[in-house]
């Protein structure tokens, strides 16, 4: 019987990893109850069910957004339901504004931390039964599979920074006040999402590792615009680099004992 291993996060622009996958099923959000379908340029809202470099994984390509009216746990129910299935690994990606001033468009980053500004929780919320109620101690992001993904990016002479990402509710990109201020909290590149995935994916026990696509720089000091549209442009710009990274881990994970 399929069962997924791992269940993927597809974000904004970085949707095309899924024409790699072999067997595909192909499910929308549309038709599954309690998903939250998006609005979101660059999300398709389809589940993809099938095999990647040999592993069974569960794309979930696209998301919908707090900005978007739900809650945490609503957006964090496609992450839940590949949890139920078996996935008992989470591998999530997003487009995230770069406010180190060494990222630059383009480059990628995987999280060691993050800083969650997606408060107030929003309606529903109670909607989600904590199956831990106890404070969580260990940090959510995976070590082992952090470490791999920087030896396997460093093999291909990918640049793949680590760092802290800050979820904000958006839906407006930062004002350059704003920039200033997530980096002076430690934020080392900014996003709209992934966190109400991480946080139940933490509470279900499942390892997670997750990437930014740094798809504008964030200048404190020089007035700019960023659009969705040059978010997206980038994330299909940089989808192989991570394609081959995810590749590369899944090659490795297929090729481990249960
Ligand atoms: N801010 C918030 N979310 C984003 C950005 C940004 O600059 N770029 C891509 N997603």
């Amino acid at each position: 019987m399929w069962q997924p291993a791992v269940a993927i996060v597809l974000g904004s622009g970085l949707g095309r990893l899924a024409e790699h996958v072999q067997h595909a099923s192909c499910i929308p959000y549309s038709s599954i109850p309690y998903f939250s379908t998006t609005s979101a340029v660059g999300h398709a809202g389809t589940v993809i069910c099938g095999y990647l470099a040999g592993l069974p994984v569960v794309l979930l390509q696209g998301r919908a957004h707090r900005y978007e009216g739900i809650s945490n746990c609503q957006a964090s129910f496609p992450v839940r339901c590949a949890r139920a299935l078996g996935a008992d690994i989470l591998i999530t990606t997003n487009a995230a504004g770069g406010l180190n001033p060494r990222f630059q468009t383009g480059d990628l980053m995987v999280l060691d931390s993050h800083l969650d500004f997606l408060w107030p929780r929003g309606q529903f919320e109670s909607d989600c039964q904590p199956t831990q109620i106890a404070p969580r101690r260990t940090p959510p992001y995976d070590w082992n599979l952090l470490t791999r993904a920087k030896e396997l990016a460093r093999r291909e002479n990918i640049t793949l920074h680590q760092g802290c990402y800050l979820a904000t509710l958006g839906p407006t990109y930062e004002t350059r006040s704003e920039y200033r201020m997530f980096r002076w909290a430690g934020a080392d590149a900014v996003g709209m999402s992934t966190l109400p995935e991480v946080l139940a994916a933490q509470e279900l026990s499942m390892r997670v590792l997750a990437f930014s696509v740094i798809t504008n720089v964030a200048s404190t000091d020089i007035p700019q615009t960023t659009t969705h549209a040059e978010v997206v442009d980038v994330g299909l710009a940089v989808g192989p680099k991570l394609l081959s990274i995810v590749s590369g881990l899944l090659e490795d994970l297929s090729g481990q004992p249960d």
